[in-house]
């Protein structure tokens, strides 16, 4: 029992197995990319994630922690496997479902007695049983009839706080009908049970919904009020205070609502999308959340209406970007406003260079690598005739040499104390969009910048 494989060994399957070999299990991390297994079987982690390596290294050196490229011998591992693969969104904004059910097919194929299979993917309603259904058709044909449960445990980490959240969680949900699997999943969360983690149980349509509905409700949230702060840009109030305020009610909380550039990430944007396509299924009208995804999109068309607003015609202008990741402490860039906002400045005839601490080789390996891009460090100014869009820079201060404008997207704390006496005299223009809200208007213009928030 104190066995469990992992099939997908990505930002979820490898915080949740390497958290799971630190309450002691023996875990076999399974991957069909291998590379990535590669890079983890050399000692090097295949993503960015605080206080990952540190766990990562303790317990592969110590043997717990082990990977694979080999589904049979994951299968084989455990009694208890947890499918943790990506759930893309299709172009209809559904959830893509075909890694799910690959992996459900090869556990079948593979499996030789009783199994527990818990998707940890974010799934659609009605996925556990389709799962199931699939896993009936290998064995069926395989001539074989062992007995197997579903689970579906969604998981809430948020990344750049993986770790702390899956040791320190709100809830664990387990939704199964088998008695057999709910005791199997309590003691492999018992280490959490023991701090009076809450465990909610319940069927398996309801936990897939619950993840859904959490993640809908989050996006909400941060929709709501950045459509306050454009209100407050109009009428000239202040959405800090106003968000500080609101979350003073107990009703409401203060956690996500903070304005800004729109949410992105792996997440909230194909989550909400696939809610919208759940309710078409069903014949429900999700009319909230249609209004989240569309009002998301308007808002990161906005910061480029304020940029436009403030500098006018962008051509020939060089444009400074801090923060390419959807957010501080990942090197995730998934949905990342900053792709769509420079994408749009270099449209509008900027060239912008960008710096982020830890998510450059991930932007110039999937956002920008069709993109005419060079490092800093060469001239830029005997690039000017050129076609060149993107300089990626190696800190804030070479972004801010012969910038005409700084536009902080991410809130990484090496941003939020700059030296803006420095950064001005480096800049060729005067302009500071601060689309997170981490300066004080007053401080920034005090040292010669036109400033320009999110609702303040
Ligand atoms: N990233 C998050 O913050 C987060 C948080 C909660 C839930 N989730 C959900 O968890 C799931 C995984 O997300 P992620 O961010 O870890 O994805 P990811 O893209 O980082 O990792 C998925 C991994 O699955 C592997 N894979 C695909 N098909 C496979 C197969 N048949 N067998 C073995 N491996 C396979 C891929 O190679 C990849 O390494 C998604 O459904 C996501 O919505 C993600």
């Amino acid at each position: 029992m104190n066995t469990v494989s992992i099939i997908g060994t990505g930002y979820v399957g490898l915080v949740t197995g390497t958290c799971l070999s630190e309450f002691g299990m023996n875990v076999t991390c399974m991957d069909v990319d291998e590379r990535k297994i590669e890079k983890l079987k050399e000692g090097i982690l295949p993503i960015y994630e605080p206080g990952l390596e540190q766990l990562y290294e303790k317990n592969y050196s110590s043997g717990r922690l082990k990977f694979s490229t080999d589904i049979k011998e994951a299968v084989d591992y455990s009694t208890i496997i947890f499918i943790a693969v990506g759930t893309p969104p299709m172009e209809d904004g559904s959830a893509d479902l075909q890694y799910v059910l690959s992996a459900a097919r090869s556990i079948a194929e593979n499996m030789d007695g009783y199994k527990v299979i818990v998707n940890k993917s974010t799934v659609p309603v009605g996925t556990g049983k389709r799962v199931k259904s699939t896993i009936e058709k290998v064995l069926c044909r395989r001539k074989v009839n062992y007995k197997f449960d579903i689970v579906s445990n969604p998981e809430f980490l948020r990344e750049g706080a993986a770790v702390r959240d899956f040791m320190h969680p709100d809830r664990i949900v387990i939704g199964t009908e088998s008695e057999e699997a709910k005791n199997i999943m309590r003691n492999i969360y018992n280490v959490l049970y023991l701090i009076d983690t809450p465990f909610v149980f319940t069927n398996l349509e309801t936990a897939e919904l619950i993840k859904y509905a959490s993640n809908a409700f989050l996006a909400t949230k941060i929709g709501f009020i950045n459509e306050i702060a454009n209100l407050c840009d109009a009428i000239g109030a202040n959405v800090n205070d106003v968000s500080r305020a609101m979350g003073m009610d107990g009703r409401i909380g203060k956690y996500f609502l903070h304005a800004g550039p729109g949410f992105g990430g792996s997440c909230f944007p194909k989550d909400t999308k696939a809610l919208v396509n759940i309710g078409n299924e069903y014949d429900t009208e999700m009319s909230i959340v249609k209004s989240v995804v569309s009002s998301n999109e308007n808002q990161k068309r906005f910061m480029i209406e304020k940029i436009l607003c403030a500098m006018g015609d962008l051509r020939g202008k060089v444009i400074g970007v801090l923060g390419l990741a959807f957010k501080p402490e990942t090197d995730d860039i998934r949905e990342a406003p900053a792709l769509s906002i420079i994408n749009e400045l270099i449209k509008q005839g900027a060239r912008v260079k960008v710096y982020d601490p830890i998510a450059m080789d991930n932007a110039r390996k999937y956002a920008f690598y069709e993109m005419k891009s060079i490092d800093a460090g060469y001239d830029f100014k005997s690039h000017v005739g050129d076609d060149v869009s993107l300089v990626y820079c190696s800190d804030e201060y070479q972004v801010a040499e012969d910038a005409h404008a700084i536009v902080i997207v991410t809130e990484w704390n090496q941003f939020r104390n700059m030296d803006l006496l420095k950064m001005k005299s480096l800049m060729r223009g005067n302009f500071f969009f601060d689309l997170r809200n981490v300066y004080e208007r007053s401080k920034v213009e005090k040292c010669g910048f036109i400033y320009t928030g999110v609702g303040r």
